[in-house]
């Protein structure tokens, strides 16, 4: 007899994204996210107006992901949400959603680790896509984490190193901010680096032991940096946009490099699979494709709309767990600090 198939209605909103995905068993059939714009202008995520906004968003994004994958409620098997680690008063609006969805359909809840969601967003089948094999490395890049962790497990994961102040993201959208471009700069920052010489303005790599990172530094470098050169030249931003772009974007690429290359001679692991919003990086991207002649390394890079985050990544834990029978009760509470 066929088995049956699983239907996991997923959310996602630990941050600025409001968000809600369909999976059948590891198959997508939608993914809905409404990114929220009214941070632009503050050039970073305002708690408060977040979760206001997923307030707005929470029910038309559910719905439209409910719609567009031709379901009907009443099929729904179980539902996912993200617990953590994120904003609290972002998480708050998913969680209690997701409690009381659970209660009016009567279905099992799921509670998703973010960040373990960034990794396993991996094994959502793709055509033409394989899926990594354990164990491997993943390299978490976001805008509130650089990680490197071993994956034993779908669930047994390592934080192997990360880092000691800012996110990889931070120090993209910081840079991106000095040169006064909007939040957040890191796509635009990888637009403009596309057109520059990443060798023109050298910045010094930080030095951290092991395969932990720190980003506070270059954003140092690059405030002082751009200061000084203003100074001399008030035009220097716009004559030199490209160059300083692909600089920046040079040194981060190859911090992140040191530190895999680093990871992979301590562990002897070399799949690498790599997730969060930075993993959208074309430099980071061409850089790990690089490396598969170099080096001889496996890695994976997932789909755009994979990198950013999304109700997806949260669904594909939810069927894991759904099958492990991993279920939560509904005393469940959001959890802003939220270890892997
Ligand atoms: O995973 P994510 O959507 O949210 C967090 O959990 O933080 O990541 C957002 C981060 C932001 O810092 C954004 O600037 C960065 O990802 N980002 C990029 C690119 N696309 C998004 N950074 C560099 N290059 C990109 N193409
Ligand atoms: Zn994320």
């Amino acid at each position: 007899m066929a088995s049956q198939n699983i239907y996991i209605l997923a959310i996602e909103s630990s941050c600025d994204d409001t968000a809600a995905a369909i999976l059948k068993n590891d198959t997508l059939l939608s993914n809905i996210v409404a990114t929220q714009e009214v941070h632009q202008k503050y050039g970073g995520v305002v708690p408060e107006l977040a979760s206001r906004a997923h307030q707005q968003n929470i029910v038309p994004v559910i719905h439209q992901a409910i719609t567009k994958a031709n379901i009907d409620k009443k099929e729904i098997s179980a539902i996912a949400f993200t617990k953590g680690p994120g904003l609290m008063g972002s998480l708050l609006v998913g969680t209690s959603f997701a409690k009381s969805l659970s209660l009016g359909l009567n279905i099992p809840l799921i509670e998703v680790n973010h960040m373990q969601a960034h990794i396993l967003a991996h094994f959502i089948k793709e055509e033409n896509y394989d899926i990594p094999e354990f164990p491997f490395l993943a390299m978490t890049i976001s805008g509130g984490h650089t990680q490197i962790i071993k994956v034993i497990s779908h669930f047994e994961m390592e934080v192997i190193g990360q880092t000691i102040d800012d996110a990889v993201g931070e120090a993209f959208d910081k840079s991106a901010k000095i040169m006064g471009l909007p939040y957040p700069g890191g796509p635009l920052i990888d637009k403009y680096a596309q057109l520059g010489n990443p060798k023109a303005f050298p910045f010094t790599k930080p030095k951290v032991g092991g395969l932990d990172f720190s980003f506070s530094g270059l954003k140092t470098a690059v405030l002082y940096f751009i200061q000084k050169q203003v100074k001399k030249n008030p035009n220097f931003i716009e004559e030199n946009r490209n160059d300083i772009c692909a600089s920046i974007q040079y040194t981060i690429i190859q911090i992140l490099m040191d530190k895999l290359k680093k990871a992979v001679k301590q562990t002897g692991i070399n799949q690498i699979a790599i997730g969060g919003g930075v993993s959208a990086n074309s430099g980071i991207r061409k850089a790990l494709k690089e490396a598969e002649g170099k080096y001889g390394w496996k890695t994976y890079v997932p789909k755009f709309e994979y990198t950013t985050d999304n109700a997806a990544m949260i669904g594909i834990v939810g069927y894991y767990k759904y099958l492990a029978k991993e279920f939560t009760d509904l005393s469940v509470t959001a959890q802003a600090r939220y270890k892997i």
